[in-house]
């Protein structure tokens, strides 16, 4: 069953045309990674999904409910929608398991105690459970990163928005957090994910999207992408990601 459709979406700013017609579909439980050089518009396509950046024109509907309705709630489609950034985007005077209560207290209403319960379970599913009383100063980053990932997870929401979640790691932290990400994954968790991280989209992804200057160029299952891409942009890209140690 579809989750998420994304139909000829075209965005702009000023002059430069980002997005020029981008389309591609995900059903519930699929991994799809977007995969591009800078600037090809991989963040901002993430970034129409939930309203961060509107889009100016072609559709987006998620779970059936178009994104961009006149009626649509803005509020209330970004609590399905969890987003994990690169920088990770903690509160640094609160702690980790603050961090993650936050959200449910102030969004969904979620009293104190409760809100305590399901963040610790958020928490201990990505392996944090003795850190949750640490300040994110306290953390490593590949830590900081999975308190992120919890705080998304604990609003629960249908599909879950990763843009280049490893890539401000130092190489040895990239494990743990690709790691969390596979779990989440294998447990049927919707998800679209910026990376150039092969080894996650190998083993992961359903499909990988090649995005350059605002058009996907292909698409497919990652056996198809890596070894028998059909536009040579897409071989050269992955090419220089593979002598890159990516
Ligand atoms: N808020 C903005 N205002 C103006 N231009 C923007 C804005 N956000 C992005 N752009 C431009 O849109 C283009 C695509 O940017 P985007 O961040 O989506 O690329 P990206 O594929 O995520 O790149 P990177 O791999 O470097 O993160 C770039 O040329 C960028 O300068
Ligand atoms: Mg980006």
């Amino acid at each position: 069953m579809t989750l998420l459709r994304v139909e000829d979406v075209h965005k702009s700013y000023g002059d430069e045309e980002v997005l020029k017609g981008v389309s591609f579909e995900m059903d519930r439980g699929d991994v799809d990674v977007l995969m591009g050089p800078s600037g090809s518009g991989k963040s901002t396509m993430l970034r129409c999904i939930n309203r961060l950046t509107e889009i100016d024109s072609g559709d987006v509907w998620l779970d059936g409910t178009p994104v961009y309705g006149p009626d649509t709630d803005v509020n209330e489609l970004r609590q399905d929608v969890g987003m994990v950034f690169q920088d990770f985007n903690l509160f640094a005077h609160l702690t980790a398991l603050e961090n993650v209560t936050l959200g449910l207290k102030r969004v969904l209403g979620v009293p104190e105690a409760e809100a305590t319960d399901r963040a610790a379970d958020h928490l201990a599913q990505v392996g944090l459970a003795a850190q949750t009383d640490s300040y994110p100063a306290e953390l490593s980053g590949g830590q900081q990163q999975r308190v992120g990932i919890a705080r998304a997870l604990a609003m629960e929401p249908k599909l879950m928005l990763f843009d280049e979640p490893t890539s401000a790691l130092d190489p040895e932290l990239v494990g743990e957090v690709v790691e969390v990400m596979r779990d989440l994954a294998e447990r049927g968790m919707t998800m679209l994910v910026v990376s150039h991280e092969m080894g996650f989209a190998r083993s992961a992804a359903d499909d990988i999207h090649f995005l350059d200057s605002g058009r996907i160029v292909e698409s497919g299952p990652p056996e198809q992408l890596f070894q028998r891409p059909e536009h040579d942009r897409t071989n050269e890209f992955l090419t220089g990601l593979q002598s890159n140690g990516h």
